[in-house]
């Protein structure tokens, strides 16, 4: 069967971990590239947990391309700094998870994915594995400038590399299929309204991504709070007995109980979600969604209410086109079924 070309721009992070694995172990998918952006965790740390997963999970073909160290415009200790003044400005306590303290020189999902982006799971000390000699944004624009078919590119982090890949290649974007993106959401509200992690960290970038024209499915909050993996899915992959499955199932315990008690509010137990999972399930198997809904999405970037929210007119009363496909439920039980399959299918 042929392999849909795809391109995976990511943060890891443990639901990227998990994006990495199902996409290579789906055997669905032709991984052209991997490339890394800084969110969960600092470049740095986010770029060595990608080349760990792939080198462990058997995937040492796939190139790595390092991305930027600071979204397109505001440094990551502006963006903390304005997340504060914002709480103060609506008087917001502190959201779960996010204890009051001096703004961090760098934004992480340190609360969720822990100091090193990936912990739970030691990773051997050495990895063979080096990334690319050219950055992110070069790396993508060679894969599509070769490709002799159109490539889909997956990001599950902030759209840093992305926002500049629109910006410096243009001539590229007829050679992207469609961009099925983790991020953003619509009518769920975590903690505040319209706002998600991947899209907070670069305002500038996603809307630039989300004013390209290049087509987008957008699986935000809306379908990845309700298409959670359980205990039963920890249990099966644990019982496939290879070290892939049990690296994804130290990591998916992790990321479970780091989300059942800093996301208290939620009340979460023993399910979790994994997020960026999704967007790599919608690219294997299409018909694995089963809602979704043509919206037109605008990005909040003048500071006004959250920057980076993706603002999703979900009543149609602004009669703007719509620009983005938003998703709202997947099929759980075969979405989970992929993610044992693939983990099997791997090292
Ligand atoms: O809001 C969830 C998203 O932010 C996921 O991609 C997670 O990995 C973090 O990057
Ligand atoms: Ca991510």
């Amino acid at each position: 069967m042929r392999k849909i070309p795809v391109i995976i721009d990511c943060d890891p992070g443990h639901d990227d971990m998990m994006a990495l694995v199902l996409a290579y172990g789906s055997k669905a998918l032709d991984i052209r590239a991997v490339t890394t952006v800084a969110g969960n965790n600092t470049l740095d740390n986010t770029t060595r947990n990608a080349l760990n997963v792939l080198h462990y999970i058997g995937a040492d073909e796939v190139p790595v391309g390092r991305g930027t160290k600071n979204p397109i415009v505001r440094d990551h200790q502006e963006r903390i700094a304005q997340l504060y003044a914002m709480r103060r400005k609506w008087k917001m306590t502190p959201a779960a998870g996010e204890k009051e303290q001096e703004p961090k020189k760098q934004v992480t999902g340190a609360s969720a994915h822990g100091v090193s982006g990936l912990d739970g799971f030691t990773f051997p000390e050495e990895n063979p594995k080096r990334e690319a000699s050219m950055g992110a944004v070069e790396l993508m624009a060679k894969v599509l400038r070769e490709s002799e078919e159109k490539v889909t590119i997956i990001p599950t982090g902030p759209l840093t590399n992305i926002g500049l890949l629109v910006r410096a290649f243009p001539d590229l974007l007829c050679k992207i299929e469609r961009i099925s993106m983790m991020g953003g959401t619509s009518e769920f509200v975590l903690n505040r309204p319209f706002m998600e992690f991947n899209t907070l960290l670069d305002p500038e970038a996603t809307k630039i991504v989300f004013e390209s024209g290049v087509p987008i499915i957008m699986f935000g909050y809306d379908v990845t709070y309700r298409v959670l993996y359980d205990t039963e899915t920890i249990r099966r992959i644990e019982a496939i007995g290879n070290d892939t499955g049990r690296m994804v199932t130290a990591l998916l315990k992790y990321f479970m109980a780091s989300h059942n008690s800093s996301l208290s509010h939620l009340n979460l137990k023993d399910v979790a979600p994994i997020h960026d999972a999704c967007a790599v399930a919608g690219v294997i198997d299409p018909t694995l969604v089963t809602e979704s809904k043509m919206l037109h999405v605008d990005i909040e970037t003048a500071g006004t209410y959250f920057d980076g929210a993706t603002v999703c007119d979900y009543t149609g009363c602004l009669k703007l086109p719509a620009n983005v496909e938003v998703v709202y439920n997947m099929d759980t039980p075969r979405f989970l079924d992929l993610l044992v399959k693939a983990s099997e299918n791997c090292k």
